[in-house]
């Protein structure tokens, strides 16, 4: 892979959680081509495998761990696994998180024959969503922002989304643990500023992966009326390609281009967010 500029992570070591996805197994990539030993977290040791052998085969330094970012003795026991195999934890990227079919309506706007309306959304769909989202946001770093305050200082990279600026519809427990999300990293860079770490978020625009396919794409592959609006309200008019989120990951991962970057939520959307609609 290539990297759109060079920052000098080695001797760094990096935490990525749900590593083994698409977004993620991108910046684990990038990471390791930038010299950090990457240490892929993800609830599929499957997935996680395959992307830091993948790392390995092209002559980085990666090590897969299975890890449920909701069970905190399970980071615990990772934190601890990664620091002794792999020298330390100088950067986390809090990557696992996404949305639920349960937590998900039928229609954009409420009518009396929507199928599953805001009114069948159930307290264990959004649960499910809001703990991913911010629980699986705060644990890792309780977990690896602890050692981080004993080393001198690290880094952290949040997800956050689109939804956390204005919320999208059907799918409003994502639209808010996301906004949950941008609000937590604020929080963290201004608690954590004095322990020399930083906190910041990207905020992917449009990318198709496996959580939001069925969202925009039918069975046959014909795009879905929600991806033509989508696409309207993008000035840049297409989704965008998981390699355009490397830029603004490294620039935030690289002490020296963003040393003074503190609780930024930074958009990588093709201008969605920036449009009016007029
Ligand atoms: N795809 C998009 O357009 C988009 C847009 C904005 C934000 N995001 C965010 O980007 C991040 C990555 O999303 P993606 O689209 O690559 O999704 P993905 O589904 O491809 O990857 C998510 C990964 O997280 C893992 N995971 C799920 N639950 C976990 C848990 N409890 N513990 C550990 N790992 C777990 C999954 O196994 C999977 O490998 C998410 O936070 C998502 O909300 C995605």
């Amino acid at each position: 892979m290539s990297v759109p500029f060079e920052p000098n992570l080695k001797g760094k070591v990096a935490v990525i959680t749900g590593g083994g996805g698409v977004l993620c197994s991108v910046f684990a990539g990038a990471l390791a081509e930038c010299g950090a030993s990457v240490a892929v977290l993800d609830l599929s040791l499957p997935a996680a495998e395959s992307v830091a052998a993948g790392i390995r085969e092209r002559g980085g330094t990666a090590a897969a761990y299975a890890c449920n970012v909701l069970k905190k003795e399970e980071l615990i026991a990772v934190r601890d696994r990664v620091c002794a195999e792999l020298g330390g934890a100088d950067i986390l990227i809090n990557g696992a998180g996404g949305n639920s079919p349960k937590a998900t309506t039928d229609c954009e706007y409420y009518t009396e024959n929507c199928e599953k309306s805001f009114f069948d959304l159930t307290p264990e769909g959004f649960s499910f969503v809001f703990d991913l989202n911010i629980l699986g946001t705060l644990l890792p770093t309780q977990v690896f922002a602890e050692r981080m305050a004993c080393t001198g200082g690290g880094c952290i990279v949040n997800v956050s989304s689109m939804n956390a600026f204005r919320p999208l519809t059907k799918i409003p427990a994502y639209s808010a643990a996301k906004a949950g999300v941008s609000n937590l990293t604020m929080w963290l860079a201004t608690h954590f500023a004095g322990a020399g770490i930083r906190v910041n978020a990207i905020a992917p625009g449009f990318f198709v992966t496996k959580q939001n396919k069925d969202l925009l794409f039918d069975k046959d592959g014909t795009p879905t009326p929600r991806t033509h609006k989508i696409l309207a309200a993008t000035p840049m008019g297409r989704f965008g390609k998981p390699e355009e989120l490397v830029g603004a990951l490294l620039f935030l991962c690289d002490g020296n281009a963003s040393s003074f970057v503190n609780g930024v939520v930074l958009p990588v959307d093709g201008g969605f967010s920036a449009y009016s609609g007029v």
